[in-house]
């Protein structure tokens, strides 16, 4: 039997050593010797050292007990160099030249344009979507998004424990890069009452707004969820000029954060406090949900029998709950839809 091959990439993401592991099961239970990649694309382009550097044999005992264990035990990396043909070259003749027939690589999207590329040069990939952000829209769960999400909602629900001890607002900021889902989730499950996201424009004067409607309807402890992304689709203020005369530590030109938004809404509407939370990288270095996990379990599977089938240049999905594959190209064409009715319903007040 060929060998078969296996990376992780990008941000890690919960799940992504469940994955490895169905891999290295499905593989052995195939006869499929497998070649774990480590720091992802890098890995094959970095090769000087010794070979255990850059790889190692995943057979059933290396991988024994790393299924829910948080991070990648691969390791992973963004490689700016794949980005040039010379680089992509270099990694499918040293794929060639470990005789691997195929690749698994787990990663978003900007690891799935890799796959694409090495498929181009004649090695058969299979995408498994693994990140936090769920910005993959040709799939309706990308692995790792659920934990992020329940990590999120551990955190609004602790925060929004204390708020309410001392009757004073937060301001949550939640990863998700461009996308919003991990803010919209968590607002939802949380009953946070003001939810930003970078789908929708927004304003500062807008958000004190509606922190001083739920002031009046005597709510003194709303939760005001914010996706990382989100300060891209703010209308420009001019935080410095608001801040400094309250003696806050700002400099001309820098960006508004969570804190700041924070001090101008305690300004704006007239409280006491305002405190902010960035929830930050708790959400990718977290031990995978189950339903994370499934999806891992399942994914590495299909990948796997789809190489020994000598079918390539495929993303792993999810459907209605059911996994499925799809060319990368047709994938990563797929235009993300946001869920604005669920966004309105939080934002009503
Ligand atoms: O893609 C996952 C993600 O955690 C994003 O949500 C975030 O914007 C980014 O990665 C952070 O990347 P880095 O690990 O380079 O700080």
């Amino acid at each position: 039997m060929p060998n078969i091959a296996v990376l992780t990439s990008g941000g890690d993401s919960p799940g992504m050593n469940a994955a490895v592991v169905s891999v290295a099961r499905t593989a052995a239970s195939l006869d499929m010797p497998l070649i774990g990649i480590k720091r992802g694309y890098n890995g094959l382009i970095n090769t000087e050292g010794k070979w255990e550097d850059n790889f190692v044999n995943l057979d059933l005992n290396t991988v024994l007990d790393i299924a829910d264990l948080p991070g990648t035990y691969l390791r992973t990396a963004r490689c700016d160099e794949f980005r040039q043909h010379e680089y992509r070259v270099i990694a499918a003749n040293k794929l060639r030249e470990m005789d691997v027939a195929g690749l698994v690589v787990i990663g978003g999207n900007g690891s799935f344009a890799g796959a694409q590329y090495l498929c181009e040069l004649g090695i058969p990939c299979i995408g498994i979507p693994g990140t936090i952000d769920n910005d993959l829209p040709y799939t309706e769960m990308t692995l790792g998004y659920d934990t992020a999400v329940n990590t999120c909602v551990d955190a609004v629900r602790a925060i929004r424990a204390t708020s309410r001890s001392h009757d004073r607002p937060h301001v949550v900021e939640v990863m998700g890069r461009d996308c919003g889902d991990i803010a919209l989730s968590t607002a939802a499950a949380t009953g946070a009452e003001i939810l930003i996201v970078p789908e929708v424009k927004w304003s500062v004067d807008e958000v004190a707004d509606k922190l001083n409607r739920q002031l009046q309807k005597g709510n003194p402890r709303a939760t005001v969820v914010i996706a990382e992304g989100a300060w891209n689709s703010m209308e420009p203020f001019d935080v410095y000029s608001f801040l400094k005369p309250y003696g806050k530590q700002v400099f001309e030109g820098e960006p508004m954060t969570s804190n700041r938004l924070a001090s101008v809404l305690k300004r704006k509407c007239g409280m006491a406090e305002v405190r902010s939370t960035v929830v930050g990288y708790t959400q990718r270095g977290t031990t995978p949900t189950a339903r994370d996990s499934m999806f891992a379990f399942e994914a590495g599977y299909i990948a796997v029998n789809l190489l020994r089938k000598g079918i390539g240049n495929q993303v792993i999905g999810m459907k209605n709950g059911k996994l499925f594959h799809m060319p990368i190209n047709e994938a990563l064409a797929v235009k993300p839809e946001f869920d604005l009715r669920t966004f309105n319903i939080i934002n009503a007040l």
